[in-house]
């Protein structure tokens, strides 16, 4: 089986950081967002295929510098195709049925076991769900006899939701359905084909475990504590030298000597904390720098970013380069 993996999104929840980079690149807990999705496909995978546009030279120079175990294709947009033009343009070759993920869930499942029940359960396709309170950002499905998804509605009002299970982005999906998209135009998967290929036989595999969509800060940093506390995010110890509580996720060439630490904390490659300063729930991408006895607590610090000594940073994101 082939996975098709939508990344062409531009991001735009996560700027001033995606101005430079893909949404996918964004590290949580060790290592980029992107690579915690995949760590969902079971090996026997024969290929994975992006789907890309925006960023689409840098995401796939990162592929080749940071090969997966799996190889690899970047099939690129000129122009934003939208989800389901996106599957359409990128889909050349791909397997029936195949694997369609979103780029930006982090959750705690399997392929293999969707894989599973699709096989059991037969019909077109079957599509991942995951209970939540509020519906109002996703797709709902209402589920039916033998869990088959009898009406999918994307973004409903809370009263218009039929249930609170929402897509949680991982189908499996026969190839045909590929034909029913319209080219040359964008297309949204979820909205304009989704619905009318229900009456074919569509079920839903419900996920328990941890799922949050990484698409805006405050649920990016939800997602690196769920990690962690998953243990999905390496060895969490603090960097030599410093002191307080971790998990801390840290690069090569970090130095933090007399810093202090909170949990839940990823420092990207070179970054330098200095003495006195305390970091706490946040991302420091890499070359960041924090001067003397400032203090960082849920931020997003793009590359090279250098924080000021004594200043305070709370809740915010940053782009490359900037100075706070
Ligand atoms: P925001 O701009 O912050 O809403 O982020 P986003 O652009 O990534 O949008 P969203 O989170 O709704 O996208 C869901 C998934 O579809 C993500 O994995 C995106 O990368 C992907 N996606 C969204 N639009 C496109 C597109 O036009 N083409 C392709 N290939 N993928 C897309």
């Amino acid at each position: 089986m082939k996975a098709l993996v939508l990344v062409g999104g531009f991001g735009t929840r996560l700027r001033p950081i995606t101005y430079a980079i893909p949404k996918q690149l964004i590290p949580v807990a060790g290592k980029p967002m992107l690579y915690h999705v995949l760590d969902m496909l079971p090996k026997e995978i024969e290929e994975v295929v992006f789907a890309s546009g925006y960023k689409a030279d840098v995401l796939d120079a990162y592929l080749r510098s940071h090969p997966l175990p799996w190889p690899t294709r970047c099939v690129p947009e000129a122009e934003p195709l939208g989800t389901g033009g996106g599957m359409k343009n990128a889909s050349d070759g791909i397997s029936d049925p195949f694997l369609l993920l979103n780029s930006d869930v982090i959750a705690d499942v399997r392929a293999a076991d969707v894989i599973a029940f699709h096989r059991r359960h037969g019909g077109l396709g079957t599509m991942s769900l995951f209970e939540v309170e509020d519906t109002r950002p996703y797709g709902v499905a209402a589920l039916g006899e033998k869990d088959r998804i009898e009406r999918f509605v994307e973004k409903p009002a809370p009263e218009d939701a039929p249930s609170h299970w929402i897509n949680a982005g991982l189908q499996i999906w026969a190839r045909k359905v590929i034909d029913r998209i319209p080219g040359g135009r964008a297309v949204s998967w979820e909205n304009e084909i989704v619905p009318g290929l229900l009456a074919e036989g569509v079920y839903g595999f419900r996920m328990g475990g941890f799922w949050e969509d990484a698409g805006t800060p405050e649920r990016l940093l939800r997602a690196q504590r769920l990690l962690f506390d998953a243990h999905r995010g390496g060895a969490g110890s603090l960097p030599r030298g410093a002191r307080g509580t971790g998990p801390v996720a840290a690069g090569p060439g970090v130095g933090a000597k007399d810093a202090t630490f909170g949990p839940y904390v990823h420092l990207g490659e070179g970054v330098v904390i200095e003495a006195g300063a305390h970091v706490e729930n946040s991302i420091l991408m890499d070359g960041v720098h924090v001067g003397l006895g400032a203090s960082v607590t849920g931020a997003i610090l793009g590359p090279n970013v250098r924080v000021r000594p004594a200043s305070t940073i709370r809740g915010q994101v940053l782009g490359e380069g900037s100075e706070a």
